[in-house]
């Protein structure tokens, strides 16, 4: 069952970090950052550390306020928040073509909403492969109920370094989980090991765009924001993501942000100006709501110390996100596809 009242929110908090531990959990978190002193050479060397105290500590309020599907979607007149997220998700099943039966691998699984929707959608067998050892078990109870857990299964491992032989896989995905690599070249060469030679990967990245000038101070003041809001090291720019791929060795057959053809703006619902029932706990009121409620179960002991900080640090990443994407300096949604080419023989 979705965890998506208070008191779940309040018992997931923290993950697999012993209540007690959460708030120096997230001071060493918060340390890793430009903003608190932290450089990218250290950030990149503890990247594993990094990332899985950050999905430790937000998996919980991901699942309250957004769902089981950990990202954005481009965004089309009259539907749902919900309804387009699924879309998105089919959007890259198709794209990749899968047919009944075929393995596939979902590289930063996440709690395996992607993994669900297109494990039913395409028929095919979905393996989950992920770092974090509390989505991992989320993501097995949730299978579960889902009656998935027959065909589909999980990995817990770091995908820059994936326990699987060569050319295991008929298809590759990842939705917004490689920027977290601390190398896309060697991250997108290890998904190219497993992948059988003329199959395909497909991605969401999050990317800053051609519009981004590091020079800017403005503009990388919100690219800091959203780093440290969401568990990055350094966001990439969109050509050295198409030319790490080409370097491990796939064809790119098609790669385009689609934010820039969304009707409308993929970042609606982090508008918190904007009243919204179905994104109501980003909007002003429903943030109020939030903070107030885990100020009140900190107080009582229910939720661990440090939860507001956590709370913080989202906001900061919603604001950051949204007026990256206001500006055009950033897209979650580059997406590609690319191919593992034949061997010259065949
Ligand atoms: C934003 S979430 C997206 C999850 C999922 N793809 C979805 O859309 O719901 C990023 C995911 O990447 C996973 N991840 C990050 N670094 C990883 C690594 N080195 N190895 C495996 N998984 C990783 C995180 O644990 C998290 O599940």
């Amino acid at each position: 069952m979705a965890k998506t009242g208070a008191f779940d929110l309040a018992a997931g908090l923290g993950g697999k970090i012993e209540k007690n531990d959460v708030l120096s959990a997230v001071e060493k978190y918060e340390k890793y950052h430009v903003h608190y002193g932290g450089i990218e050479e250290e950030r990149k060397a503890n990247y594993a550390d990094m990332v899985n105290k950050y999905y430790d500590l937000v998996t919980s309020f991901y699942e309250f306020g957004w769902g089981e599907s950990f990202h954005f979607a481009n965004r089309f007149k009259g539907e749902s928040l919900q309804e387009s997220i699924k879309r998105y998700e089919h959007f890259i099943a198709l794209q990749l073509g899968l047919k009944p039966g075929q393995k596939v691998l979902d590289v930063g699984c996440g709690i395996g909403g992607p993994l669900r929707e297109i494990a039913r959608f395409s028929f095919t067998s979905v393996t989950g492969l992920n770092n974090n050892e509390y989505q991992i078990t989320r993501m097995k109870e949730l299978n579960h109920v889902a009656g998935v857990d027959k065909t589909c299964d999980s990995v817990k491992a770091d995908f820059m370094k994936m326990p699987f032989p060569e050319n295991s896989f008929d298809a590759v995905y990842a939705i917004e989980a490689t920027c977290h690599a601390p190398d896309a070249y060697r991250c997108y060469s290890e998904i190219y090991r497993v992948l059988k030679p003329g199959q395909c990967f497909a991605a969401y990245e999050w990317c800053m765009t051609d519009s981004f000038d590091p020079m800017n101070e403005e503009h990388q003041r919100i690219k800091a924001e959203i780093e440290i809001g969401d568990g990055l090291l350094d966001i990439r720019l969109t050509g050295q993501c198409i030319d790490a791929l080409k370097k491990a060795g796939f064809e790119v057959l098609w790669s385009e942000d689609l934010a820039a053809s969304s009707p409308l703006p993929w970042y609606l619902p982090l508008d918190k100006s904007r009243f919204s029932v179905s994104s109501f706990r980003a909007t002003t009121l429903g943030r109020f709501f939030i903070r107030s409620m885990l100020k009140a179960l900190e107080f009582v002991g229910l939720a661990p110390k440090g939860s507001q900080r956590v709370q913080n640090f989202l906001e900061r990443a919603a604001d950051g996100l949204f007026e990256a994407g206001r500006r055009e300096i950033f897209t979650p949604m580059f997406f590609f596809l690319a191919r593992k080419p034949l061997p010259q023989s065949q």
